[in-house]
């Protein structure tokens, strides 16, 4: 091996010397200045990046804080805080605010409105159908057909007691179980329904429902009313606007003549905090129904 220098001759750059195998010689190419000067440069940041912020682990546990005290998780706890701050606002706001005084208060309503959404989706849903459609035997909840009546008031008195519910204050009315308990015999119910399907224009026997009209008159005007518009104050639906509860059949209708029904609401108070149960309201009242 020897080290002196000399020009390749295949490339014409000078070679460092450094030869092996008496023929293998490295070519003379140092690496640009400017390649070299960035190199520097970055290493000189890196170290300075290492002062300034949070960089290496350190074998006692935990990491270098860096001198400037930066902290991605400080800077996420404080927008958080600030955040819950703003939302804790709005609930004791919502808390303390009138139901009927929420939905004049676009912000109040707007928040109330976003919570109760979820809320639904978690709890009433399984019930009602994800957009509150209802299905057969579960009040669809975006028409203005209301039970138990669509004012935001009785929405909440609904949902915080429940409707034949374990709860003290439940809503009870309950429809007598005609067949069940032989109050009507199978000749009567059947008259009977066909005068509650007269009532909507969809009966087919008009001499059952004549006679019909005798035994509503008598058993089904203290809950349905006279004209079968029913009664918000006994939950008793109405019979005469083609929108029916447990379907428009005739099997149907008999049916619920003979076992009066009864569904079942539970109550959310206790179960869900105030300020949700309000945000339900506020959102089932929104839903397009409410009066
Ligand atoms: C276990 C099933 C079930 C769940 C869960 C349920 N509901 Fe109901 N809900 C019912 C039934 C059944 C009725 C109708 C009761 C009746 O026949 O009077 C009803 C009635 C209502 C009414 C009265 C409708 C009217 O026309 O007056 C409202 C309002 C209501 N539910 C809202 C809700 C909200 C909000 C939730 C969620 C917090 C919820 N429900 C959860 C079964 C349920
Ligand atoms: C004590 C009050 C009460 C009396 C009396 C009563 N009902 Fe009802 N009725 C109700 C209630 C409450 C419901 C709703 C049941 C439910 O939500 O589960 C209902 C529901 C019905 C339904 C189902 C409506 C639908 O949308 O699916 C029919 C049909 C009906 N009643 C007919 C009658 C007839 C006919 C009589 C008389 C023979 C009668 N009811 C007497 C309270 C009453």
């Amino acid at each position: 091996m020897s080290n002196e220098r000399h020009v390749d001759q295949v490339t014409g750059v000078e070679t460092t010397g450094h030869v092996w195998d008496d023929d293998i010689r490295e070519l003379n190419k140092p690496l640009p200045r400017w390649w070299l000067l960035s190199f520097y440069a970055c290493i000189l940041w890196a170290v300075g990046y290492w002062i300034a912020y949070p960089a290496w682990p350190v074998i006692a546990g935990g990491y270098t804080k860096g001198v400037l005290g930066y902290s991605q998780r400080a800077t996420v706890a404080r927008e958080v805080a600030t955040a819950s701050q703003a939302q804790s606002g709005l609930r004791e706001q919502i808390a303390k605010t009138p139901i009927g005084d929420i939905l004049k208060s676009p912000d109040l309503a707007r928040f109330a409105d976003a919570a109760g959404r979820q809320s639904f989706a978690e709890n009433c849903a399984p019930c009602h159908g994800r957009g509150a459609q209802g299905s057969p035997g579960y009040p669809n909840l975006r028409d203005d057909d209301w039970l138990w009546g669509g004012k935001p008031e009785d929405i909440m008195q609904t949902l915080r007691f429940g409707i034949r519910s374990e709860h003290k204050q439940t809503r009870t009315s309950q429809m007598p179980r005609y067949g069940l308990e032989k109050l009507l015999d199978d000749a009567q119910i059947n008259d009977v329904a066909e005068h509650v399907l007269s009532l909507s224009g969809t009966n087919t026997d008009k001499g059952a429902a004549t006679r019909g009209a005798v035994i509503y008159k008598e058993q089904c005007v203290t809950c349905h009313g006279d004209e079968g518009k029913g009664k918000q104050e006994q939950g008793a639906p109405n019979l005469t606007d083609k929108i029916w509860l447990y379907g428009s059949s005739k099997d149907a209708v008999m049916q619920s003549i003979r076992t009066g029904r009864g569904g079942v609401m539970p109550a959310w108070e206790g179960r869900l905090d105030p300020v949700t149960i309000k945000s339900l309201a506020v959102y089932v009242h929104s839903l397009g129904g409410g009066q």
